[in-house]
């Protein structure tokens, strides 16, 4: 079945990249610009003479403009179930997440996220920016209920081609009933799959994107190493990593006492960890960092919080946003 909006979307999106006005386009083809309109809206198609006339216009065969391109069956390398969403794991959540997967549904989390993230926030934005520019397929990894970095990117650049994805089917499943309703792109893919071992051929996509998905590996999923190995397999020369991570920095550590110091070294190690070298051991060699925030334990509830209460510190965390590239 052809999907009127996306059609429409697609002729859109054809018609801004030869900056053409919906006035200049139905000039070109001899139809009012009521005709293109309503196309573009998804409430009408053009009859097959006007649609060879587009096809010829935009450089793109008829059926690239009638047809949803399914980019998930391109990338990946082994079997998977599809239903609109690409399952790389099994459907069910599991039942350590069950609990948290039913407070994203009920509490709406997906929408409210999304939706504040429409205020201007210059540095989320700026990541954006800088991944739409890249342009070509952008995978959201560890997507989560906030989306990474994604609903930045798509303020950028509502028409990228992303393929959203995380390890629970809900937060997936999720992402998609939301943004149907939301933006109905065509340009949208939807795959659960695990990050450490990335169901997709070598070299096949043109950004990863990791809004914190790598930071926070569920446990017994893998480890971070190798998520940023599949990260460097599965991109294309020349492509683009975009991770962040958040950790108490050498600066903070050299701050507290040496006591205190191995206190929390041998208590949460992972409060540490920077991952800049294992970065480059998975192959990224020009990698330009560049801190986006910190967060002080003393305004937190978390248990890295209480731990550093107890022991009478405020630990600063740092965020770093690295753009790595291949
Ligand atoms: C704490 S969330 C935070 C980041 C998230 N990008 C956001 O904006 O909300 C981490 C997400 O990573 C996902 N995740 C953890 N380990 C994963 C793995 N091995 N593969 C894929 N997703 C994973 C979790 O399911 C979760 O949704």
């Amino acid at each position: 079945m052809i999907n009127k909006i996306h059609f429409g979307k697609r002729i859109a999106a054809h018609r801004k990249e030869l900056h053409l006005s919906q006035a200049e386009l139905s000039e070109k083809l001899g139809v009012s610009s009521q005709a293109v309109s309503k196309w573009e809206c998804g409430t009408a198609l053009p009859d097959l003479d006007l649609l060879l006339k587009l096809s010829h216009l935009f450089g793109v065969s008829i059926n690239d403009l009638l047809e949803d391109r399914d980019i998930i069956a391109k990338l990946a390398k082994c079997e998977y179930e599809n239903d609109g969403i690409a399952y790389f794991v099994p459907k069910s959540e599991k039942g350590c997440n069950k609990e948290w997967a039913d407070e994203i549904i009920r509490d709406d989390w997906i929408a409210r996220n999304f939706n504040s993230n429409k205020a201007e926030n210059a540095i989320s934005d700026e990541i954006g920016r800088r991944i739409a520019e890249h342009g070509g397929t952008i995978l959201e990894i560890g997507a989560g209920p906030g989306g990474g970095f994604m609903p930045y990117v798509l303020k950028a650049n509502p028409e990228a081609t992303v393929i959203i994805s995380d390890i629970s089917p809900t937060i997936v499943s999720e992402w998609k009933r939301f943004l149907d309703r939301e933006l109905n792109s065509p340009e949208i893919y939807y795959a659960v799959f695990n990050f450490c071992n990335i169901p997709f051929k070598d070299a096949c996509v043109d950004v990863i994107s990791d809004g914190g998905g790598i930071g926070n590996t569920e446990r017994g999923t893998g480890t971070k190493e190798m998520a940023l190995k599949e990260a460097y397999r599965v991109l294309k020369p020349g492509g683009l990593l975009v991770t962040s991570t958040g950790f108490v920095n050498k600066e903070m550590l050299g701050a507290l006492t040496e006591n205190v110091g191995q206190i929390l070294k041998d208590k949460r190690p992972d409060i540490f960890e920077d991952l800049y070298e294992e970065t480059v051991l998975a192959g990224f060699k020009k990698i330009d960092s560049v801190i986006s925030g910190s967060w002080d334990t003393d305004n937190d509830d978390s248990d890295i919080a209480d731990l550093a209460r107890s022991i009478g510190v405020n630990l600063r965390f740092t965020s770093y946003i690295r753009y790595c590239q291949k």
